[in-house]
């Protein structure tokens, strides 16, 4: 769907999900992610890109596995450390991944992905095009009920700050896989937190697209 359809759409309250596309399951479990090798950092920090072209073919389990882990894994189990930073490691950022065949959300600590609703939301999650079709959109939300421990005026920007930091591991990571990806704001808010039913504690922060970019395919 174009995106002035979308803005149409969305402006009539009438921008919603898609039926989900083959089988919805209800926990995906991941392979254990690679977490070694990848490319020297240096290299990746200069393939670092932002690209909007996509192919829609779906990303191997094992690639699925490794990316979510770059962005939210634990990389340190004794404390439940994560790849990425958090205030006082209130780790309030939940990571949601939408697919053809449903919502999901990441848990890190089984390395799981639990359906949180059997819809594809991808068209949704973004104005562009492109989100309709690319194989996959993360999308960082904040649990404030996480967040207690941080002074209620500084909540909002230390997520975002969060979100962020989770985005640029998986730009890295996608520099290193041979994969594109964009961090993306513009969607309409409203729209895409009534079509993943979030409470009154959640706040949508940004979404992510991932794929394989166009002609790579
Ligand atoms: C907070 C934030 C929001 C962004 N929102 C969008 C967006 O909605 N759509 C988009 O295509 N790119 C978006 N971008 C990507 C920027 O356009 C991109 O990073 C910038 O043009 C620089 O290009 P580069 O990432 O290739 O260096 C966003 C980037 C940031 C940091």
């Amino acid at each position: 769907m174009n995106t002035l359809t979308k803005l149409a759409l969305g402006l009539m309250g009438q921008l919603g999900p898609r039926p989900p596309v083959g089988t919805t399951a209800g926990t995906i479990e991941l392979p254990p992610p690679h977490s070694g090798g990848g490319m020297p950092l240096m290299e990746a920090l200069r393939k670092r890109e932002s690209q909007r072209e996509f192919e829609p073919n779906a990303l191997p389990q094992q690639t699925l596995s490794d990316l979510l882990w770059a962005s939210a894994g634990i990389n340190r189990p004794d404390l439940g450390g994560r790849t990425a930073p958090s205030a006082m490691n209130s780790q309030e950022v939940q990571l949601y991944v939408a697919l053809p065949q449903g919502l999901y959300r990441y848990e890190p600590t089984a390395h799981t992905l639990q359906l949180e609703a059997a819809t594809d939301v991808r068209r949704v999650s973004g104005y562009q095009d492109f989100v309709d079709t690319a194989p996959l959109d993360l999308i960082y939300v904040a649990d404030h009920t996480r967040m207690r421990l941080v002074p209620a005026a500084q909540r909002e920007a230390y997520a975002f700050a969060a979100a962020g930091a989770m985005a640029e591991n998986v730009y890295l990571y996608c520099a290193s896989a041979g994969l594109a990806t964009v961090i993306r704001a513009w969607f309409d808010r409203q729209a895409l937190s009534q079509a993943m039913d979030l409470g009154i504690d959640e706040q949508l922060l940004l979404a992510q697209t991932v794929g394989t970019a166009k002609g790579n395919g």
